[in-house]
């Protein structure tokens, strides 16, 4: 008899069939240990999510207003939180759009995923940052596409290289970048480059998709505007960037609510992309998201999260400062969540994962963020959800562990 597992399996589309477990979920399985220090995660710490405030919001909007909540609503999102998104992109960020040029996805990883449905198929070619956020290629993997990497350092996107390979003829379907605080990097990119950039993709065309999912977790005086921004000051609209942003590391990721700001013919198309996946992102997280924060409660919460995340940012750094030998590398993230290691060439930090598993400490090998192979001797730590004294004694064990390796 062919068995239920057999009979789906034999079935799976061609592109189902690319659907693999990722190394990292097989590596992190060994960090399930109680006594295993994780700085391997990416997620924000549970004590910066405001809950009594999504609390009171979600109950408010229930007894009030429980049609917002509990109806099918507008693919293209909740009208006032649509409003209130508006706005504050306008006032924080410069980016200044039209109702009819936003869309609310469900987290801003949802806008990926719709992206990748309307540009890409077998073999289309993608710009990415080399390394770049795993979960964009995860997005994008069902659709085949190719990659071309464009190298990074210490300010960023090398906006040189992207030009020399739109010189040679490489037609990308679109650039995908983190401006600030990159996953997996922690990098932001510089100002210059901001404005190089937009001058490069406007004389090639190119279209950005900027993913500001950190932006708002700066640990320096004032967050740098977006490419989006630059693009809208010097056209007078938004006209090759798609903006992406989310609810995720300033209220709680378990909303599931972000967004995507784009010209109006590009959120019509994926409006109507959407409208197959979920017709809706979830109308009470919606509702709840707006009704806590009509009210200025990311001014008065954002803040708190910035120095939580300050502050053991700045633990974790010293800790490096102390227990790395002296010829390893990593760059101060100015926000975010990560710090990104270089080692030596000759060490394999997958490898090194396992002598530090054995010291009870993990982190995520930096080769799994490399679209196109590469980074062997990187890795990528996480200071949001370890608590200070697990960030020290993480970092004295992962010492250990590399000079054991080296
Ligand atoms: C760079 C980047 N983009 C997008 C996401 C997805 O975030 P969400 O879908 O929760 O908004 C993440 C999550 O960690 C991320 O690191």
């Amino acid at each position: 008899m062919v068995s239920a597992v057999h009979a789906w399996s034999e079935r799976l589309a061609q592109n189902g069939a690319q659907f693999t477990g990722s190394i990292i979920r097989d590596l992190l399985r060994l960090t399930e240990r109680p006594e295993v220090i994780s700085l391997a995660g990416g997620l924000p710490a549970p004590e910066c999510f405001p809950a009594e405030e999504l609390t009171m919001a979600a109950e408010g909007i229930l007894a009030r207003e429980p049609l917002a909540a509990l109806q099918y609503g507008l693919t293209e999102g909740y009208r006032p939180l649509r409003a209130l998104v508006i706005e504050r992109m306008k006032a924080r960020l410069a980016i200044d759009v039209a109702q009819e040029q936003v869309l609310i996805t469900s987290g801003s990883q949802q806008g990926l995923d719709l992206l990748g449905r309307l540009f890409l198929t077998s073999g289309t070619l993608v710009a990415v940052e080399d390394p770049t956020y795993l979960g964009a290629l995860q997005a994008w993997h069902p659709c085949a596409p190719r990659y071309v990497t464009v190298p990074v350092d210490e300010d960023g996107l090398n906006v040189d290289a992207l030009e020399r390979m739109l010189a040679d003829g490489v037609r990308p379907q679109f650039l995908y970048i983190m401006s600030c605080f990159q996953n997996p990097t922690g990098i932001t990119l510089s100002h210059e480059r901001r404005r190089a950039l937009v001058e490069v993709v406007s004389k090639y065309g190119l279209p950005i998709v900027e993913d500001d999912a950190y932006g708002e977790l700066y640990y320096g005086e004032e967050r740098p505007l977006p490419v989006a921004s630059m693009d809208m000051e010097m056209h007078g609209e938004l006209r090759h960037v798609v903006y992406l942003s989310s609810f995720s590391k300033v209220l709680a990721p378990g909303l599931r609510v972000g967004w995507m700001a784009a010209p109006e013919e590009l959120i019509s198309k994926l409006t109507q992309v959407k409208q197959g996946v979920d017709l809706h992102t979830n109308s009470l997280s919606q509702a709840t998201v707006y009704e806590a924060c009509r009210d200025g409660l990311l001014d008065r919460h954002v803040p708190f999260i910035r120095s939580f995340y300050r502050t053991r940012r700045d633990v974790m750094l010293t800790a490096l400062e102390q227990h790395m030998p002296e010829d390893v590398r990593w760059v101060r993230p100015e926000g975010g969540m990560f710090v990104w290691i270089t080692l030596p060439p000759h060490v394999d930090s997958t490898q090194l994962f396992h002598t530090a598993i054995k010291h009870d400490v993990a982190f995520v090998p930096g080769a799994t963020f490399y679209a196109n192979g590469g980074g062997q001797n990187t890795m990528r730590l996480n200071f949001s959800l370890p608590t200070p004294a697990q960030i020290e004694e993480g970092i004295t064990r992962l010492g250990q562990a590399v000079r054991d390796v080296i």
